[in-house]
């Protein structure tokens, strides 16, 4: 377990997929204010909305540029992860041309300055706790590169402990919480997503200034429903798909929490959440 995660300032993350080498260089990224940047903990609907946006991003540029996607536009894109890959990502974004859209399970604090700096805009993805520990749960024990648990009792004990890849949950949501009411940040949750998601694409493409017609806005819609995205999804994302395309709902939770474990999350939920504007955005 331990050789799988490394601690860098204080939170663990997968040796697969970052290090402390890029983290270092990734203070080099130049942010732009028409950047997109999807920031959301990790399980938390992220290849789902990161999908939203760059569809958006294409119907952007086709009436901006009159630009069509094309096979040559894969030679100019980046692995969208800000803090996975290698130590030049950074000088190779700063060279892409707008709109870049970048994806980010880092706490703001850890973000690069320009961030915020550059005033880039920020869709800030929520899930309900709950939802997350256990696709959290699922993804853990279903990928080599993060350590695996022999009973969801363990995994429980260790989402709660603060010893999971990305950090604590909690933590997370209350280090955001601070910049919930910045003028650049939007805030959405899966769950309003789902069960709205004409009206989430909607409000997403008008904080990105995307203007969209209906036809383009259903598009949207049903291109990145969960099935559509998951019957693509060994063409988008190899065998990685199958197991990252799980279940898409809400409250797959009461599958696995014990009468004890819900009431340890409501309490933790409460401690870290209470009377926060992210804590009344994610009542569940
Ligand atoms: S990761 O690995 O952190 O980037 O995972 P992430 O993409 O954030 O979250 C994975 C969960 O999102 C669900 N998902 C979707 N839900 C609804 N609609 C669509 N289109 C969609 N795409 C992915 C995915 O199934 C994971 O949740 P669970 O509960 O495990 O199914």
């Amino acid at each position: 377990r331990d050789k799988l995660l490394f601690s860098y300032k204080g939170i663990l993350y997968p040796v697969s997929f970052c290090s402390p080498e890029v983290f270092r260089s990734m203070e080099s990224l130049e942010a732009r204010s028409d950047d997109i940047i999807l920031a959301g903990y990790p399980k938390s609907g992220t290849n789902w909305v990161g999908q939203i946006l760059s569809d958006l991003v294409a119907i952007f540029e086709k009436k901006t540029q009159n630009k069509e996607s094309s096979e040559n536009d894969e030679n100019l894109e980046e692995f969208p992860y800000l803090e996975m890959g290698d130590t030049e990502k950074y000088e190779r974004m700063n060279k892409l041309p707008s709109r870049r859209v970048i994806f980010t399970h880092l706490l703001p604090e850890n973000l690069p300055r320009s961030i915020f700096k550059n005033k880039a805009k920020i869709l800030l993805l929520l899930r309900n706790p709950k939802d997350v520990a256990t696709s959290f749960y699922h993804f853990s024990n279903g990928i080599s590169t993060l350590p695996s648990y022999e009973t969801w009792d363990d995994f429980f004990v260790a989402f709660m402990t603060k010893k999971m890849a990305w950090g604590c949950y909690f933590e997370y949501l209350s280090k955001w919480n601070k910049h919930a009411a910045d003028e650049n940040i939007m805030t959405i949750t899966y769950e309003e997503l789902k069960e709205n998601p004409v009206l989430g694409v909607k409000n997403i493409a008008a904080f990105f200034g995307i203007p969209l017609t209906e036809k383009e806005l259903q598009s949207v819609v049903e291109r990145c429903s969960f099935q559509s995205m998951k019957k693509n999804s060994q063409k988008t994302h190899g065998a990685f798909g199958n197991i990252l395309f799980r279940k898409g709902g809400v409250s797959d939770w009461k599958n696995l929490f014990s009468e004890d474990q819900n009431e340890k999350m409501d309490k933790a939920f409460e401690e870290h959440m209470r009377g926060t504007k992210l804590g009344a955005k994610l009542k569940y």
